[in-house]
């Protein structure tokens, strides 16, 4: 009995190892038709802003192979990731989504990222929740407080504080460039993509006007970038 529970931990130990030097190979030399993923995404998976290549780097498993499967069935429309996810199987959707979701973000903390936020209740941290409510604040107001009037939460109530994400569901937003922010809320409100879990997102994004777009947008490509674990 203890033999074959052994035997049995070790065939899960191998498959994991497998998985994962799959999921590197995929990143580095591609699979099958797929080219190389960090060619657009990055070496550190930290992705090109300029170029509209998200990053990839500690978003979650679940989230990300979500995401591989609705490009690969046309669900999620991108013409550029459509064939490469096609060309992914299953299981090589699910090892380069483990790949990505285990890379730390930032990679290195960049020389010119900020201290560490101050700690709540601190006196930075009052000046920064006064100047949150002002109008000219619209993306740090709907970030983090939302507008209950219009039953909207905020951003961080599902995409962590700073908008580092939460677990294998909740994508990090800081690190994305406001283009590719922007341009994902569109689609979420016109259907170019799925609306995700529960339909969440298309119930927030139809909530926001476009300059609210452009204004959280902004907010979440300007915010310093810090790790999330
Ligand atoms: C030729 C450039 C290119 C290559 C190569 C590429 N991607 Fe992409 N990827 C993109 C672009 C552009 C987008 C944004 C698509 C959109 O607008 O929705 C994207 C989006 C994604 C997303 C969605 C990210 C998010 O935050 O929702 C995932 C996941 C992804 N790519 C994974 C991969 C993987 C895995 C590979 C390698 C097998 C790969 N990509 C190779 C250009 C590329
Ligand atoms: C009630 C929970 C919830 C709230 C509130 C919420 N989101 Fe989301 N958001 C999600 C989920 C779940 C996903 C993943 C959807 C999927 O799997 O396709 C997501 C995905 C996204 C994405 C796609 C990220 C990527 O990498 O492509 C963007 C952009 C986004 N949310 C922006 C926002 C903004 C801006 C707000 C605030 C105005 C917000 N979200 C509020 C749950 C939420």
């Amino acid at each position: 009995m203890s033999l074959q529970r052994a035997v049995v931990a070790l065939l899960g130990m191998s498959v994991m190892a497998v998985a994962a030097a799959d999921g590197a190979a995929i990143a580095r030399k591609g699979a099958a038709a797929a080219v190389a993923c960090q060619g657009c995404h990055g070496v550190a998976g930290e992705g090109v802003a300029q170029a509209g290549f998200p990053r990839l780097a500690g978003l979650g498993a679940v989230y990300l192979q979500r995401q591989l499967a609705a490009f690969a069935d046309g669900s999620r429309v991108s013409p550029v990731m459509l064939p490469i996810a096609k060309a992914l199987t299953k299981a090589d959707q699910a090892a380069v989504a483990a790949y990505y979701a285990a890379m730390p973000y930032p990679a290195a903390p960049s020389a010119a990222a900020p201290a560490r936020p101050a700690p709540p209740g601190s006196g930075a941290a009052r000046t920064a929740a006064a100047s949150d409510a002002l109008p000219s604040n619209l993306g740090a107001t709907l970030a983090t407080r939302g507008r209950w009037s219009d039953q909207l939460p905020a951003c961080e109530q599902c995409h962590g504080p700073g908008g580092t994400g939460v677990g294998a569901e909740f994508p990090a937003l800081v690190g994305q460039s406001s283009a590719y922010l922007a341009a994902q809320l569109a689609a979420f409100k016109s259907g170019a993509r799925p609306a995700g879990p529960l339909s969440l997102m298309a119930v927030v994004a139809k909530k926001l006007s476009a300059a609210e777009v452009t204004a959280v947008a902004e907010y979440y490509a300007t915010l310093p970038a810090r790790t999330n674990r």
